[in-house]
């Protein structure tokens, strides 16, 4: 056996710390490096190195619905591999990548026609970041650089991605770094007003207003743009009350504003259409998208832009470079041409339309949970689903770690942060494949009840 594969010289490597893990209590990995080897994968299942098979609860990190190994996909990177392993992006493209913009094009709600690829959700919202800047400076309005994020949101861990990002522990330790003119709206999240709801709260569309109190704070001529994920993912699933995006949609027009939707988890399917821009009926300025694009299989990421934007950089002499950005591997034909099996697995196995059918499957395992006394809250939309359990006496976050390490010895990958599990299953799942993940997670709450 290589050196590459060898279990053992891979444990050593991992106690060593020669591999410092990312997002990762790498210290808590050391004392059983051989649980958190996943050594294969196929369908919704991954394989630890000692053989354990672990139903993958959250689609890898968000990103891959059609689980793993669809012949279909993996035979795509094949072909590719032989036939254009790359090509630079600066002023040359290739046949895939300029139809796969079409095809994303076509996805998005009409009037978002343009798109700019990158590799990664961080780099997408970066980009649009950018974008915004961009767009205000050729408009004269250059004064305009405030960006708005929201709290709890996260955009990634790029410079622009972690300033409008609303996570503390992701900013505390870089408060230093943080762009310039950055502010937050409220968060959405209101136990008191919408524990345990189903789908959208009807409660809280008023949170929308706080961005009046930041046009009122810092005036509307300095504020670019406003980002945020419909769906909150990463801090556990807080969904969004019922006519809250259409306010935020308003308030942004009436002043000028972009909206910008980071729909790195929501697009592609995840709550049931192409993007959650149609699922909640509002059309931003800007999406954002990565992950499920290419299944998780290969990094890509970009950013569709309205007409309006992109004509608004096609400007001055015909010789300039009109967006002076771009990325070295943006668009690469690797991942384009794996985004086009992608979609096409994803239309010819109707798989949006299958998350409509088990969004209510999910939900109604997902709220059987209620009856735990751990359990504090329970929130879904789409094929997603946030728990939020009751911290151990003085060790917030124990429980949640306690869940995640019985979970691998027990067949379930979680996402476990804090004291939340999150839920994002693949599109391929069963019906029973969700209920049994749900019951699986029942004993593993009970057993660290
Ligand atoms: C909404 C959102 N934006 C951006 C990102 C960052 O993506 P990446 O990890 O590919 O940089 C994520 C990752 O989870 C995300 O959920």
């Amino acid at each position: 056996m290589s050196k590459l594969t060898n279990e053992f010289d891979c444990v050593e490597t991992i106690r060593k710390g020669t591999y410092w893990m990312p997002f990762t209590a790498n210290r808590r990995v050391k004392a059983d490096p051989h649980a958190r080897l996943l050594t294969s994968a196929k369908g919704p299942y991954y394989y630890t190195a000692d053989g354990t098979e672990l139903f993958d609860t959250l689609s890898g990190l968000w990103c891959s619905p059609l689980g793993h190994a669809h012949p279909k996909i993996v035979e795509a990177l094949k072909t590719q591999a032989e036939k254009l392993d790359y090509a630079p992006p600066f002023q040359m493209t290739n046949p895939q990548t300029v139809h796969l913009a079409e095809r994303i094009a076509n996805l998005a709600p009409a009037g978002l026609e343009h798109v700019f690829f990158a590799n990664s959700g961080s780099e997408a919202v970066d980009t649009a970041l950018k974008v915004a800047l961009g767009y205000h400076r050729l408009r004269h309005e250059g004064q305009r650089f405030r960006m708005i994020g929201r709290e709890r949101g996260y955009h990634g861990v790029g410079f622009g991605g972690m300033s409008v990002g609303g996570i503390v522990p992701n900013r505390k330790m870089f408060a230093s770094g943080m762009m310039p003119g950055v502010d937050h709206l409220r968060h959405t999240y209101s136990p008191e007003h919408m524990g345990f709801s189903r789908g959208q709260p009807e409660w809280g569309a008023e949170y929308a207003e706080d961005l009046e109190r930041l046009v009122g704070l810092h005036d509307a001529s300095t504020i670019a743009a406003v980002i945020v994920e419909p769906v909150q993912g990463s801090t556990g699933v807080i969904v969004p009350p019922v006519g809250y995006l259409q306010k935020l949609r308003k308030i942004c027009t009436k002043y000028g504003i972009l909206l910008i939707f980071d729909e790195v988890i929501t697009g592609f399917g995840r709550m049931g259409e192409n993007f959650a821009a149609q699922r909640f009926d509002v059309k931003p300025d800007m999406i954002t998208f990565a992950k499920a694009v290419t299944n998780g299989i290969i990094p890509m990421g970009g950013v569709i832009v309205t007409d309006e934007i992109y004509n608004t950089f096609m400007t001055g002499p015909e010789n300039a470079v009109e967006f002076a950005h771009g990325y070295t591997y943006s668009g690469h034909p690797m991942a384009t041409a794996v985004a086009h099996a992608v979609l096409d697995v994803m239309e010819e196995e109707s798989l949006f339309a299958r998350v409509r059918t088990l969004e209510p499957i999910l939900e109604d395992a997902v709220h059987g949970l209620r009856e735990l006394s751990s359990v504090k809250d329970i929130r879904n939309i789409g094929l997603t689903a946030g728990v939020d359990l009751c911290s151990a006496d003085g060790a917030p976050g124990a429980r949640g770690l306690a869940i995640f390490e019985k979970g691998l010895r027990e067949g379930l990958l979680l996402r476990c942060t804090g004291d939340t599990i999150s839920f994002g299953p693949p599109f391929i799942s069963t019906p029973d494949q969700l209920r049994e993940m749900i019951d699986g997670v029942r004993r593993l709450i009970q057993f660290a009840s």
